[in-house]
């Protein structure tokens, strides 16, 4: 983690990067601690690039159909973050399971947010999975990236009902209004040293503006 300035931020997305919006807004404000210094996709069309391009954000697209094989890949993801010099790398809707390169070389950097309360309903349809097993309530996790498919340390989650009559994207569209508090949250409270990642994320403070249902395991007890 950098010693001095603001933290130095990586966003990889594969989408619209509706949640890489809400992390840029949450950098602009006086008292953020970090910064997103670039915006790395694997698809040229995502809307997330777009965005970046707009805020003058540096970007970078790295096609997995450029590249011989997944791991070739997967090193080419890995120099193209590393350029940027991140002090953490989040996944904001990035679509693809990161390799060894990537997860051996930003080893406990990497962040992800994902639409259910894992350990329930990984992978990609979390919101669906959620609905056909007729949970009354679900919502969005924000845990290191592993090797697994969403297995890492949980760092945080909030809750949202799943109403009567929700199909996945009803669903998804409440968790995401929890995603864009808390993400930045979570962005914000590393950037702070209120939670601090390494072989045991650890939060020693809880600080304001959390989400009203946030959860965090083993909270400080004190700020
Ligand atoms: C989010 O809902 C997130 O949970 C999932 O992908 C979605 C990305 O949406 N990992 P967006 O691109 O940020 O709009």
């Amino acid at each position: 983690m950098a010693e001095h300035g603001p933290l130095r931020v990586v966003v990889l997305v594969s989408g619209t990067g509706s949640n890489l919006r809400k992390l840029v807004a949450k950098s602009n404000d006086a008292d953020a601690r970090f910064r997103v210094v670039a915006v790395v996709s694997d698809r040229a069309d995502a809307g997330g690039l777009a965005f970046a391009e707009e805020q003058h954000i540096p970007t970078t697209v790295v096609r997995p159909k450029a590249h011989a094989s997944r791991e070739a890949w997967d090193a080419a993801l890995a120099n193209a973050v590393a350029n940027h010099g991140p002090d953490l790398v989040v996944l904001a809707g990035f679509m693809r399971i990161l390799g060894a390169a990537m997860i051996t070389r930003f080893a406990s950097r990497i962040i992800n947010v994902h639409p259910s309360l894992l350990p329930r309903f990984p992978g990609h349809d979390g919101p669906a999975q959620a609905v056909r097993a007729g949970v009354g309530e679900s919502g969005c996790t924000v845990h290191v990236v592993d090797a697994g498919v969403d297995t890492g340390p949980i760092l945080a989650q909030a809750t949202v009902p799943v109403a009567k009559g929700d199909d996945a994207a009803s669903l998804h569209a409440r968790i995401q209004q929890v995603e864009y508090v808390l993400f930045p949250f979570v962005v914000s409270a590393i950037a702070h040293g209120a939670l601090t990642l390494g072989i045991k994320p650890e939060w020693h403070a809880v600080p304001p503006n959390a989400p009203p249902s946030l959860i965090v395991p083993n909270p400080a007890s004190s700020s």
